[in-house]
């Protein structure tokens, strides 16, 4: 996601403002910008690259002034673009706005300022702030930010600066971080810690709806009802590189811990209040339009080709549509049958995947109609394809991806259920009982990754046998190769998943005296069945560590552990089940040794053949 920056002092902003976005560049983006109130005028660069041609543009010019705020950009809403980039400005410069997260209700707030005469300049969900502000401002900036704040749904970190107001900045968050640095006649904002350890290790860390109007000599700070807190001071004890971690100790660890914000951010604004349809503004199908497919073909690969799997299930559960799911560097050498009635959807989180944009360009040559899924606005594969839709999942920094597989799940079942509520394929009254549960799903995610012991009891345990199988039916199946996948990559042990009714068909036979085997039980439909492939194993003194729903009394009585994920409806519990699988590898890597964040012989985009 974006980083931010904010200052306020006696000595020159632009300085640290540079400093302390070079700091956020580990997060990675695609345009930076900064914002610097000079006396009368409020000063904005902005250049769309690395944060390297930002710096070349204001080198012969540098902004002066004491107070100023930046932006890294990942994008969101809008191509990377000189634009799109933040800070964003009202109408007369008068405020600017640096924003990370979504604006649910931009449109509708767009709409009503547009008829208002406001005029905009970006495709951005935040423009929409500055000029809100400009609208509301009575002379009181901070009772004008508290009403912008009022009427703005969805999940932010802002900093909000004012041209008549020019001795304080103004900050709040919602389910994204922020934290204010405490110096010496100066103080400090930023989205994440490392853009400002190098000036201060005293913090305030700022809750969800705390509003902190930060002075170069003090910081005021009240909740959401505008009552005042006394806040402790935070020391951060971390060093640079931890700092960017999150205090972590590797960014696989903080991925998987970031994967309720990431799936809630995935989420926002893609299911009606009432949860009665998925709302996708970026495809805008019709009946007939979906009707026009007579076939989809999922196409990616790894993780991403592991997420395609579920959407099959889910695409053809939801939907009824028939779904092939192929590896992306199989498919354009099998001759697949396309014409202009299949529709071609490529997973890939990175968007420059080289085997994925092949077979893309392939389906698109025959006919097909592309549509990608992908985590990075402007990539490759976005700008190649018919239609895209995005994970929120922010930037994915280690090797063994984590949660760009979650949200690529919630993307397939968005999609799925957009299809459904389009060609009426599921009753209305289940279609709510299925969103009402997805939005439950990012509350499950942080109550899953709450219990972490068990898991690593099990790792030290087990984590040097030479060979550990994972086994599930249904939707399970497919969550086992995604944790095989894992536990491979990461702890360099030899991994399988089967289909646990393929076991007797010949992978019996490796099923001896100790061999852990990790069997998924979560799919009700399928359950007695996946219990009697559990019996199988056992028989052969396998030691089973089961994966099963809360309320699940039977599967104790079989298997030697068992990993309880909170209960919700089958087609979305995958998004639960591979959480202890994505922490079962990481603690099995680290009690092994290996290098979590980058196994060996792997890289993170694969851009060759
Ligand atoms: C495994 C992993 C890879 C990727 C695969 C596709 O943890 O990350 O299997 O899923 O290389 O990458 P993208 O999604 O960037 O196309």
């Amino acid at each position: 996601m974006c980083g931010i920056v904010g200052y306020i002092g006696s000595k020159q902003a632009t300085p640290f403002l540079i400093e302390g976005l070079t700091k956020l560049e580990y997060r990675g983006y695609d345009s930076a910008g900064i914002a610097v109130l000079n006396g009368e005028k409020i000063r904005v660069e902005k250049s769309v690259g690395r944060l390297a041609a930002l710096e070349e543009k204001i080198e012969s010019n540098v902004p002066e002034g004491n107070i100023g705020i930046g932006h890294t950009r990942w994008a969101t809403h809008g191509r990377p673009s000189d634009n799109n980039s933040h800070p964003h400005t009202d109408c007369y410069g008068d405020f600017a706005v640096v924003h990370n997260g979504i604006i649910e209700n931009y449109m509708t707030l767009k709409e009503d300022l547009l008829a208002k005469g406001h005029k905009f300049l970006s495709d951005t969900d935040t423009e929409v702030l500055p000029h809100l502000l400009e609208e509301v401002y009575n002379g009181d900036f901070e009772a004008s930010v508290r009403e912008v704040i009022k009427r703005i749904e969805g999940s932010y970190a802002i900093v909000f600066m004012s041209k008549n107001d020019p001795d304080k900045l103004i900050c709040t968050k919602q389910d994204n971080p922020m934290v204010i640095g405490l110096g010496d006649d100066e103080n400090f904002i930023a989205s994440d810690i490392p853009a400002i350890i190098s000036r201060t290790r005293r913090t305030y860390i700022v809750n969800d709806g705390e509003v902190a109007v930060v002075k170069k000599d003090s910081v005021w700070i009240t909740n959401s009802l505008g009552e005042p807190i006394t806040k402790k001071v935070f020391e951060v004890n971390w060093n640079a590189e931890a700092a960017e971690k999150g205090g972590y100790e590797h960014f696989m660890l903080k991925e998987i811990h970031e994967q309720p914000k990431a799936v809630r951010d995935t989420l926002a604004s893609r299911i009606a209040k009432d949860n009665s349809a998925v709302v996708l503004e970026e495809l805008s199908w019709t009946e007939e339009y979906v009707n026009s497919f007579s076939k989809i073909f999922i196409v990616a690969c790894g993780t991403a080709y592991h997420a395609g799997l579920v959407g099959k299930y889910y695409i053809e559960r939801l939907a009824r549509i028939p779904v092939e799911v192929d590896i992306a560097s199989e498919f354009r050498y099998r001759q697949p049958i396309i014409d202009d009635n299949t529709l071609c959807i490529v997973v890939s989180q990175s968007g420059e995947t080289s085997d994925t944009m092949a077979a893309m360009k392939e389906a698109k040559r025959l006919g097909a109609k592309t549509l990608a899924v992908t985590n990075v606005v402007g990539s490759s594969i976005a700008r190649e394809a018919d239609q895209v839709i995005y994970t929120m999942a922010g930037p994915e920094i280690a090797v063994a991806s984590t949660k760009a597989y979650t949200t690529q799940l919630i993307v397939m079942f968005l999609l799925g259920a957009y299809m459904a509520g389009l060609r009426g394929t599921v009753a209305p009254r289940r279609m709510k009982e299925l969103l009402g549960k997805l939005r439950e799903i990012p509350s499950q995610i942080s109550e899953t990754l709450e219990d972490v012991e068990p898991i690593k009891v099990f790792a030290k345990k087990y984590g040097f046998n030479t060979d550990v199988f994972f086994i599930g039916r249904a939707l399970d199946y497919e969550v086992a190769l995604e944790g095989s996948l894992k536990l491979k990559e990461i702890s360099y042990i030899h991994a399988e998943a089967y289909a646990a009714g393929e076991l007797k068909h010949g992978t019996l036979a490796l099923i001896t005296t100790g061999v852990p085997v990790v069997a998924l039980a979560t799919q009700k439909s399928v359950y007695e069945k996946t219990l009697s492939n559990i019996k199988e194993v056992k028989a052969r003194d396998a030691v089973v560590i089961g994966i099963a729903a809360e309320g699940d009394t039977e599967l104790t009585k079989y298997a030697d552990h068992v990993i309880f994920v909170p209960n919700t409806d089958e087609l979305l519990i995958p998004l639960l089940a591979v959480l202890p699988l994505q922490l079962l590898s990481y603690y099995t890597a680290i009690t092994r040794g290996a290098d979590v964040d980058k196994p060996r012989n792997l890289a993170k985009s694969v851009t060759v053949e």
